[in-house]
């Protein structure tokens, strides 16, 4: 094995669990890419599954459910954001066992960085710290007017979130209510009827506040520019969980990494379009739960008892 590592020749199919969890207990900078999918055993869905988030966006009628996070849809109107932004609002202080797991490497001192795709931020509830992860899409941590790009803790606008309204930014406001004179116009989020007073040169989104989750058409935070160069050179380990891998930049990391470090898939279905050199396919914190006894390892989640 250590023959064929040195020669950069990847490793396929005889990589097994036991290379892996060998491997885990002498790296010292693993880097973890995850998604959507280490979050849906708290009841959070995923986005392309088949009872996804998508899935559940079909009844607004678009061309693509993805067009709900487009920024250009949302600058024209972001009523269409607004009509179901209730149903990604992230939950509150809870993580499930594979965030544990992600956190259990950081106290081991293993966790080079956590990129993750999810913006429930609940990596930060379960104990990453803010330096070891980077929120490739963003999150609601905060919101920004999209027009003087005043920005405010994110909760400040979740109770419009949760009533379908347009949060609106107190600096913009006047001048909002110049272009939309009628306060039903300026703040029904969901009326989507076209308003004799809307001036056709103002876009919608005027004064609108955004929460800081990136959408479709906009740059990733600066943090994962920063980081992600240094991180791919220096990890002796990429395992992805819970990820389709279908949106770039964040799924050219596998692409990315040097032949000789060992990738590792953790996912409910095959990832078919990147190359692992082991697929560990099932419910991720069921994976996480077999690995960790193999390392003779705890994960610390409350639900540890029952997975081991
Ligand atoms: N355990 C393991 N894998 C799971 C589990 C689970 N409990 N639940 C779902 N999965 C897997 C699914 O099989 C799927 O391959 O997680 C993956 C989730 O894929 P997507 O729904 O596409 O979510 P994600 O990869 O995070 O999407 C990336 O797309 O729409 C954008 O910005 C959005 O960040 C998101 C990005």
């Amino acid at each position: 094995i250590n023959k064929v590592l040195s020669t950069r020749v990847r490793l396929t199919s005889f990589y097994t669990v036991d290379h892996f969890t060998e491997r885990l207990k002498t790296a010292k900078n693993i880097l973890v890419l995850t998604g959507a999918g280490v979050s849906t055993s708290l009841g959070i869905p995923d986005f392309r599954s088949s009872q996804g988030f998508y899935s559940r966006v079909k009844h607004l009628g678009l061309d693509d459910p993805q067009d709900v996070f487009n920024l250009d849809i949302f600058m024209q109107d972001p009523s269409i954001f607004y009509n179901i932004a209730h149903m990604v609002l992230p939950p509150d202080n809870i993580y499930s066992p594979l965030h544990s797991f992600i956190k259990m490497l950081q106290d081991k001192g293993k966790l080079l960085r956590n990129y993750t795709q999810n913006i429930d931020n609940l990596e930060s509830y379960a104990g990453v710290d803010a330096d070891k992860l980077v929120q490739c899409h963003g999150s609601f941590a905060t919101a920004s007017c999209t027009t003087c790009h005043w920005q405010m803790p994110g909760s400040h606008i979740f109770e419009n979130i949760r009533k379908m309204e347009l949060p609106l930014c107190p600096y913009c406001y006047q001048k909002r209510r110049e272009y939309f004179p009628t306060v039903t116009d300026a703040n029904r989020g969901v009326d989507r009827r076209p308003s004799p007073y809307i001036n056709a040169t103002v876009p919608k989104s005027y004064g609108v506040l955004k929460p800081d989750i990136t959408f479709f058409g906009e740059a990733l935070p600066s943090k994962f520019h920063k980081t992600i160069r240094k991180d791919i050179t220096k990890c002796d380990l990429l395992i992805c969980i819970g990820t389709s891998l279908k949106v770039a930049p964040v799924s050219e990391i596998v692409n990315m990494i040097p032949a000789h470090v060992p990738q590792i898939l953790i996912n409910r279905d095959p990832v078919n379009h990147a190359e692992f050199d082991l697929n560990l396919l099932g419910y991720c914190d069921d994976v996480a739960a077999l690995v960790a006894q193999k390392c003779d390892w705890d994960i610390p989640h409350k639900k540890w008892a029952e997975l081991k």
